[in-house]
């Protein structure tokens, strides 16, 4: 059990999450909405159940990644809920397989470590053997606010898992996309973004080693899955294949493992004012993955299940053309 939070803790986490939710709040003060992409009708009440109702996803099949804990769970629930035969990811086998067998419907688990580049290649083999086409990839899995620099072959560990791995198992899974009616690709970003460095991504200090501050290491690797889906939908033009990404909203999940614990007890006795249900939290994924009305807009950024203009360097396609080649510099024997 967590000792009691003296008054200095309270006050800290107190500080941290009345920032968050602040933040919240301004931001849906100064919404811009990118012309040309319909307005649907849900909010940020709305849940992964709402926005599926009444559709049917009966013969086709997603991959959500992290699909054992927190908002990839409720995804795959819901997915599956709907018809669609889920193919469920975690870190092991175990761990997908007790996943998939608690919720009802067709799942299928399958093991991926997204830090571990062969199995980011044997995860897309053994997809690419259970189905010919892939309707839907959910990349949702994610680490935050790492205490200390980890690296994984010289890249810092927030990047690798959150945007690398799931930039390789994107690429590795394009035909399977490309052969569906409609694939989409769909992208957990975050309002972390803004914690990114202010030139966006420090391509000269991957590995973290120049300097390292959790929040900032988060916030970049947040920042990457967006410019990721603007470059990868540019490059799909043409195609049935769409990209786009989101943020969730704050929601109380796993996620926070590696927060001070004061920080969490504070979140739990105040988060309630600001925070989402995991139900509601996983409603924009689920909206991007299914919503009919959506079957053309590809490259933008959601949030309560609509798109805005997130603005700097989320926008900057110079940046995203440079994170492209470089994630394919850095994952280059495992593209083919
Ligand atoms: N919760 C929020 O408030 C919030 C806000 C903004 C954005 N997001 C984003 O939402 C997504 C889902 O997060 P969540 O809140 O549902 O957190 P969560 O409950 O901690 O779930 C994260 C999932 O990612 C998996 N994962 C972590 N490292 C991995 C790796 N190396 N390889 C494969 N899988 C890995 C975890 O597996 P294990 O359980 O085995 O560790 C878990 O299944 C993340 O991308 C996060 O950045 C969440």
């Amino acid at each position: 059990m967590s000792p009691p939070l003296n008054r200095r803790e309270l006050l800290l986490g107190g500080a941290a999450l009345a920032t968050a939710g602040t933040l919240a709040g301004c931001e849906r003060a100064e919404i811009i909405r990118p012309d040309g992409v319909p307005l649907g009708p849900f909010n940020a009440d709305s849940t992964a159940e709402d926005v599926t109702a009444g559709i049917d996803l009966t013969g086709t099949t997603a991959l959500v990644t992290g699909a054992n804990s927190g908002l990839g769970y409720e995804s795959m629930r819901v997915l599956a809920l709907r018809g669609a035969h889920v193919i469920g990811t975690a870190r092991t086998l175990a761990k997908a397989t007790e996943a998939c067998a608690s919720v009802q419907g067709r799942t299928t688990p399958v093991a991926l470590e997204l830090t571990d580049f062969d199995s980011v290649v044997a995860c897309a083999t053994q997809v690419a053997g259970l189905s010919g086409s892939l309707d839907v990839l959910l990349c949702n899995a994610g680490v935050m606010e790492v205490p200390t620099a980890e690296t994984i072959n010289g890249i810092e560990r927030h990047f690798v898992t959150n945007h690398l791995g799931h930039f390789l198992l994107t690429r590795r899974l394009l035909p399977q996309l490309t052969a569906a009616r409609q694939g989409r690709v769909v992208v957990v970003a975050s309002g972390a973004y803004k914690q990114a460095p202010a030139d966006g991504i420090e391509f000269d200090n991957l590995s973290g080693a120049r300097d390292y501050e959790p929040r900032k290491a988060y916030g970049q690797s947040k920042l990457a899955n967006y410019l990721f889906v603007r470059e990868l939908a540019r490059r799909l033009e043409g195609t049935r294949v769409t990209a786009n990404a989101l943020q969730p909203g704050v929601i109380m999940t796993n996620l926070g493992r590696y927060l001070p614990w004061y920080q969490i007890a504070t979140a739990k006795v105040v988060g309630w004012t600001f925070m989402k249900s995991v139900e509601a939290g996983a409603a924009t994924q689920v909206y991007l993955a299914t919503w009919p009305g959506l079957a053309g807009v590809s490259g933008y950024f959601f949030k309560d299940c609509n798109p805005f203009l997130p603005g700097g360097t989320m926008e900057n396609d110079a940046l995203a053309a440079k994170l492209w080649t470089t994630s394919e510099d850095l994952t280059r024997p495992y593209l083919s």
